[in-house]
């Protein structure tokens, strides 16, 4: 599973499957990876936060080619966490070398899918106000800002950032999007 095999991969050949136990070590890899100056969730924190009523996740990954022996390639997740008619995004990572393929959009989909289902009608999240790519997903998957948490994070530099508080109504169809 190296960078370059993540890089290779197409962008259809994005399969989206239940974040389970077996798969958080991989997860919990992805995580380290995408908050680099952030504390990240070991496998069995992340292990603990699925075994929460209402929790869920999705995991994309590139299918690997049985003729030449090649595994899948995990190229991001996201991890739920729903109540009643709510749910707030706990966090979603993609790979480095798997990003702006539309991988966030497959696990936003499916996850929002899966929500409906389920009945739940509004999505919320925190994002670090300097969290550009992050924040340019979110308001491309229909997400508007309702608020801000002055100093909510703090880096492992000790700086602190603003949280940016985003909602979407899943009752909303998004021009564009299709989801
Ligand atoms: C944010 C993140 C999850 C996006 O994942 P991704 O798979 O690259 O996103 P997608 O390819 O699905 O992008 C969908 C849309 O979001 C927007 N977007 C995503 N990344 C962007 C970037 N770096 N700059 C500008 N817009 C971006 C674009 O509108 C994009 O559509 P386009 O490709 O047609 O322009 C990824 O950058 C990441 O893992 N970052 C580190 C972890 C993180 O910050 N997570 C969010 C915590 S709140």
């Amino acid at each position: 599973m190296t960078p370059a095999s993540r890089q290779q991969k197409p962008a259809d050949g994005i399969e989206i499957v239940p974040l389970t136990a077996a798969f958080c070590p991989l997860a919990s890899a992805i995580h380290a990876e995408g908050f680099e100056d952030q504390d990240h969730w070991s496998a069995d924190e992340m292990i603990a936060l699925l075994d929460v009523p209402g929790a869920f996740g999705f995991l994309a990954f590139a299918p690997g080619n049985p003729a030449e022996n090649r595994l899948d390639t995990p190229l991001g997740f996201i991890q739920m966490q729903a109540v009643l008619d709510e749910a707030e995004i706990n966090t979603i990572v993609v790979a480095k070398e798997a990003r702006k393929r539309g991988v966030a959009r497959k696990l936003l989909s499916a996850t929002f899918d899966r929500l409906r289902e389920t009945g739940v009608g509004r999505v919320l999240l925190e994002v670090a106000d300097d969290n550009a790519p992050a924040i340019a997903l979110y308001r491309y998957c229909g997400f508007t800002e309702i608020g801000r948490r002055k100093k909510y994070y703090r880096r492992q530099s000790g700086r602190q950032v603003d949280a940016l508080v985003m909602e979407r109504d899943l009752g909303s169809c998004v021009l564009g999007w299709g989801d």
